[in-house]
């Protein structure tokens, strides 16, 4: 936490009573829920310090208040290309457009959340920052900028803004003594969660394509007996994953290191093979890594690609070599245990998109995973928890999973319509969706478009939908298997044929959803989207975009993308 805080705008004091204390707006961007728990966080820390304050999603927001915002603190954090939440997108648009007001009498501070292994690191978060200065918004505090494990700065971060603001209003408030501070607010803490997954057991773990299939997804059951965990559907399944062990081998061995090397990390004594294992990512190298192994080896290759004006290559090499790959390549002894896992990021959990219903699987929890694997300098590599999942989580025994709540990918009231689209595993939590509305007793109308690659092997729960459809749970079902004909069939054609029936749903006042891959299909599906408004509305491409905006802003275009 180095950026440091700014000083108070200068205010004489005398002048503000603590009636006239400024308004406190806490503003998150979440898509998977991280910024969310942080602004939860930061709102029971201001309450605690005796600031009353609001707390309000970016997808909520009405952004015409932000003229009339005095202090707004402001959780952002980043996907894909530099990218703000999906949720988030509106506002994003808003603020960077021409409509966006004049900031003069708003203070602000960011707390930028991303992922160090990309390229665009923190850019949403960065956007903010330079946006509200820009249109002349004060800086609370410089920008803090958190990776993975964003945890610990985000605290410090949200510690010290709390600090100072609270200083302010007793300032402010000069002879009101400090301690009309409110109570603490006692949240209900669940028993377990991200700190601390419950150790769930495997009840059943099978493959759900059949022989022959180019994939291997898999069907995976947990029992949640005695946790006390609930979820919805919609929500995810974090894992806590560890290492595959032949890696850690592998690695151990190529840094000539042995796996009960002990070493101290931050005051606590560990042996090199079980933090490797648990503790620290081992797979792809970030550009800390990087600088650490060119450090450390004083190989020119990689001291050439610190400088500033490689900035590609660098990525590039970052793409395609893991840190087995760049140990291997330029080696270094000794290796000292302490400064290599420093140089490593803690090991993040992951999550799933749950496949089922507490409704209807009481106590258990259900997941859709394709393992990831390819190939890297002449050895298959593997996705960190999907590869665990796939190939060593056996039935009886335990892994460390809690729950992710998704409020971004919720079922509408019972009578409302639902458009479910998905391809590959992207179906799991239309499985959800559909055990909760059949449970219920529902009665909306429902459409699911599928797309995997193969008919005769990949029509993942296939007998499941059937079922659905008989029993009029699930009223339609449009398929698109990819590679059973000549040319490429994707959900998003399936959309287009049946433009005129889906335009008709979305006027009678359908919810959309979209779960699948994020960098190929969700932006098809939502050209499609839009081609099918502006064909069966007969309008222009903008107005259509208009109609696709409005879907979102009112929650009923909602997508859970990977
Ligand atoms: P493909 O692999 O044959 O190209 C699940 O992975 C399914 O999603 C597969 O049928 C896959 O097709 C398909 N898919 C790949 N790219 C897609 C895209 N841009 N839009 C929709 N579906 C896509």
């Amino acid at each position: 936490f180095d950026a440091g805080l700014r000083r108070p705008l200068s205010q004489p004091a005398s002048s503000a009573a603590a009636a006239d204390a400024r308004s406190l707006t806490i503003l998150y961007g979440t898509e998977t829920g991280n910024a969310a728990g942080l602004a939860l966080a930061l709102e029971q820390a201001a309450q605690a310090a005796g600031l009353a304050c609001k707390r309000i999603d970016m997808a909520d927001y009405k952004v015409r208040q932000l003229g009339q915002e005095q202090d707004l603190l402001v959780i952002v954090s980043t996907y894909g290309e530099g990218d703000p939440p999906q949720p988030a997108t509106g506002f994003f648009e808003f603020i960077e457009g021409r409509k966006a007001p004049k900031l003069e009498g708003v203070r602000f501070a960011v707390l930028a959340l991303g992922d160090s292994t990309y390229e665009y690191f923190c850019q949403a978060g960065k956007r903010l920052d330079q946006r509200f200065e820009e249109l002349g918004a004060q800086r609370l505090a410089g920008r803090v900028d958190c990776d993975v494990d964003y945890e610990e700065p985000a605290a410090a971060w949200t510690g010290a803004i709390v600090a100072q603001l609270a200083a302010e209003t007793r300032e402010a408030s000069a002879a009101v003594p400090a301690s009309a501070a409110a109570p603490m607010t006692q949240a209900a803490v669940p028993l377990f969660d991200k700190r601390n997954p419950f150790p769930a057991r495997i009840l059943d773990n099978i493959p759900i394509v059949g022989r022959g299939s180019s994939k291997e997804t898999r069907h995976i059951e947990f029992s949640l007996e005695g946790s006390d965990l609930r979820y919805e559907p919609g929500d995810a399944l974090g894992i806590a994953a560890s290492n595959d062990p032949q890696l850690v081998a592998a690695l151990l061995d190529a840094l000539a290191l042995s796996a009960d090397t002990e070493f101290e990390h931050r005051g606590q004594k560990l042996a090199l093979g079980e933090a490797l294992t648990h503790r620290f990512e081992i797979t792809a190298a970030t550009p800390r890594f990087l600088d650490y192994w060119a450090l450390i080896s004083e190989a020119g290759a990689l001291r050439q690609l610190q400088q500033e004006d490689r900035a590609g290559e660098r990525s590039v090499f970052l793409r395609t070599h893991h840190i087995i790959d760049i140990v291997r390549r330029y080696p270094v002894s000794p290796v000292m245990p302490q400064g290599f896992v420093s140089a490593l990021r803690p090991l993040q959990p992951r999550l799933y998109s749950l496949a089922s219903s507490l409704a209807s699987v009481s106590d258990e929890a259900h997941l859709t995973v394709a393992p990831l694997r390819y190939e890297l300098h002449g050895e298959t590599r593997c996705g960190v928890a999907s590869c665990l999942l796939a190939d060593r989580a056996e039935p009886d025994s335990e892994l460390p999973v809690y729950i992710q709540s998704n409020a971004h990918f919720r079922l509408p009231g019972d009578d409302t319509p639902i458009v479910m689209i998905g391809a590959g595993t992207g179906v799991a939590p239309y499985r959800a969706f559909l055990q909760e509305r059949e449970a219920r007793g529902a009665g909306g109308k429902s459409w699911l478009f599928f797309g995997e690659r193969n008919f005769r092997t990949d029509f993942l729960y296939q007998t499941e939908w059937q079922g659905w459809l008989k029993d009029g749970t699930l009223g339609r079902m449009d398929v698109a298997f990819s590679r059973d004909g000549q040319d490429k069939v994707y959900v998003q054609h399936r959309m287009r044929e049946q433009a005129r029936d889906l335009f008709a749903w979305l006027e009678e006042g359908a919810h959309v959803y979209v779960c699948g891959d994020a960098s190929n299909l969700a932006p098809d599906v939502h050209q499609a989207l839009i081609d099918v408004v502006a064909q069966e509305a007969h309008t222009g491409r903008e107005a259509a975009e208009d109609y696709v905006r409005s879907l979102q802003a009112d929650h009923r275009y909602q997508r859970d993308v990977y």
